[in-house]
């Protein structure tokens, strides 16, 4: 029996605490349970696995209220899950990765959380171009399963975040000069409605639903699969691991826009990602700015282009060899690194610009000197990378919801702050120098009275929707089918569209 005596008791006595109207869940989950398949899980506040299901990398700091998660191991039962919540009204949310950092998820005011880490299955299609990848599968298992098989996709910079997440609002990588955003090689999804109806999205099912998706699909459903296009594994990567003093940002960040230039002879194959970090044993006063090139292919390939660094006059320089699944670790993102730690407060705001403005980057140099030297964030970070644009630019912008923006701007930056503990005056003083520095960031931008623009899955909440999802006619479509896929707004608790 699922429900014994003393369960229903202390269920009562708890929603009689925390919900404004306890009969509904009560009588939505007792009725739930028959319906799930047996490898679901139902837990509870009193259960013992409760604590560790409310963990996101980004709490304390975010902490979605929940009254019982469900850990759906099929399809059917996602879709059993979201009928029931949508017929008595209660809301609900899923989780795949907990790496979501916008604030706007802590507005679930006691509901369910929708667990799909279950789901994490990646299958080669057939045709060996397309693979077939559950909802809750993470980087790290993604890339594994296809490298087994000589395989490879779009995949973001960090293994422990899922795939589904960054894909729904873009998903940058080390790819995407070569195949576009992680969205872009979406081929179909199968999608639970807030109605609770399956679907499948594509090209020609439902293609205004495929089209929401990808740009705002957070709003529109839960994928509970998907099949994307995959590519052969062609050669190892030379990775540069480049370590520059504070007094070269301005060469530094010349270079980086001088390669952003159309006349560039830039390859698709190079991605550059900087990061400004402390690192009291190589400076203990000012931050120094770790740079890396990462090239697909041999280290004679990729020489010339790291020479045009080098020249600048380094701290050091590390060159290594690897293959493309060794990247993660090698670039400080894999599931040991600091990114990766969760219950680990963590925020960051999403900065598209078309250039390096070297003011603003210099000024929010100076302003993350103060915070890093502040041990409470001294293993924050700014984030100021040019992934390359060529592939990205090769898609016809009108084939997805994607604001246009994002797919012009070649500079994205992110402060990411870390933290630990509950301390309010803390979380406050976070969020104020993720402002400065934003500020510091737009400063070229508003000085060329440039609209701002914000990558959705970088937002912390406070961006305005058209920073978000563009400020044309794209946001307008997205609005009318949001009214025709999700009326009620059941799935409006990342960075809501309406
Ligand atoms: C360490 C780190 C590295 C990152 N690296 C990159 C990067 O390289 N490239 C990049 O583009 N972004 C990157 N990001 C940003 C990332 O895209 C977002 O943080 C994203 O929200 C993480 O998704 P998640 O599933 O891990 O988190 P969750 O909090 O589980 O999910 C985030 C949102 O997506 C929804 N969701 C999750 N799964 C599904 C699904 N199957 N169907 C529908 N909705 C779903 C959730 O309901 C929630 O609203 C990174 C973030 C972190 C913390
Ligand atoms: C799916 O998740 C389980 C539990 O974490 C894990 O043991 C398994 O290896 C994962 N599957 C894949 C294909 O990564
Ligand atoms: C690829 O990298 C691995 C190390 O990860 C190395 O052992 C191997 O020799 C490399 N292959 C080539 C062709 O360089
Ligand atoms: C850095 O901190 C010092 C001392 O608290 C302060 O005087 C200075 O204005 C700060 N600078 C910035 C850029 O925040
Ligand atoms: C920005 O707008 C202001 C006020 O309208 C104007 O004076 C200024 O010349 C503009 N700057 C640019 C770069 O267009």
């Amino acid at each position: 029996m699922f429900f014994s005596a003393l369960t229903v008791w202390l269920l009562q006595l708890y929603l009689g605490l925390v919900a404004s109207k306890p009969h509904k869940l009560e009588r939505a989950i007792s009725g739930l349970k028959p319906q799930l398949s047996s490898g679901a899980v139902i837990t509870l506040p009193w259960d013992k696995r409760w604590d560790e299901l409310q963990i996101r990398a980004t709490s304390p700091r975010l902490v979605p209220h929940y009254s019982v998660v469900v850990e759906a191991a099929t399809e059917s039962d996602v879709q059993a899950t979201v009928a029931l919540a949508s017929r008595f009204n209660i809301p609900f949310l899923a989780v795949s990765g907990g790496h979501g950092w916008t604030s706007t998820l802590d507005k679930l005011p006691y509901g369910i959380q929708i667990n799909l880490r279950k789901l994490n299955t990646t299958t080669v299609n057939h045709d060996g171009k397309t693979a077939t990848v559950g909802g809750g599968t993470l980087q790290h298992e993604i890339v594994r399963s296809l490298f087994a098989k000589g395989k490879y996709t779009t995949t973001g910079l960090c293994e422990c975040t899922s795939v589904a997440g960054p894909l729904l609002g873009g998903g940058h990588s080390y790819l995407q000069g070569q195949y576009g955003y992680v969205l872009d090689n979406l081929v179909s999804a199968r999608v639970v409605t807030a109605s609770g109806e399956l679907v499948e999205a594509s090209s020609t099912k439902n293609p205004d639903l495929f089209w929401a998706l990808r740009g705002a699909g957070h709003n529109f459903g839960i994928m509970t699969s998907f099949t994307m296009k995959v590519y052969d594994v062609a050669s190892n990567w030379t990775a540069y691991s480049i370590l520059f003093a504070s007094d070269k940002v301005e060469a530094l960040f010349d270079l980086v826009n001088e390669f952003e230039e159309p006349s560039s002879k830039r390859p698709a194959k190079m991605a550059l990602t900087a990061a400004v970090i402390r690192l009291p044993p190589i400076d203990p006063i000012k931050p120094v700015i770790s740079f890396t090139l990462v090239y697909e292919g041999p280290e004679h390939e990729a020489a010339p282009y790291a020479a045009q660094f080098q020249a600048l006059g380094p701290i050091s320089t590390r060159i290594s060899n690897m293959k493309y699944q060794e990247l993660y670790a090698a670039t400080h993102n894999g599931l040991d690194a600091q990114p990766c730690v969760k219950n680990n407060n963590m925020v960051g705001a999403g900065i598209s610009v078309p250039a390096w403005d070297l003011k603003g980057v210099r000024e929010a140099i100076t302003i993350f000197g103060n915070l890093s030297a502040d041990p409470r964030f001294s293993k924050s970070t700014i984030l100021l990378e040019n992934y390359g644009m060529q592939g990205v630019r090769a898609v016809d912008p009108s084939l997805t919801s994607l604001p246009l923006e994002e797919r012009q701007l070649p500079g994205l930056a992110s402060p990411i702050l870390f933290w630990e503990g509950e301390d309010e005056q803390t979380t406050q003083d976070a969020h104020d120098y993720v402002r400065r520095i934003k500020e510091a960031l737009f400063l070229g931008v508003d000085k060329n009275n440039g609209t701002r623009h914000s990558y959705l899955n970088y937002a912390n909440g406070d961006e305005s929707r058209q920073e978000l999802y563009g400020y044309g006619e794209k946001l307008e479509k997205l609005v009318r089918l949001k009214k025709i896929w999700d009326s009620e707004n059941r799935f409006g608790f990342y960075n809501s569209l309406v």
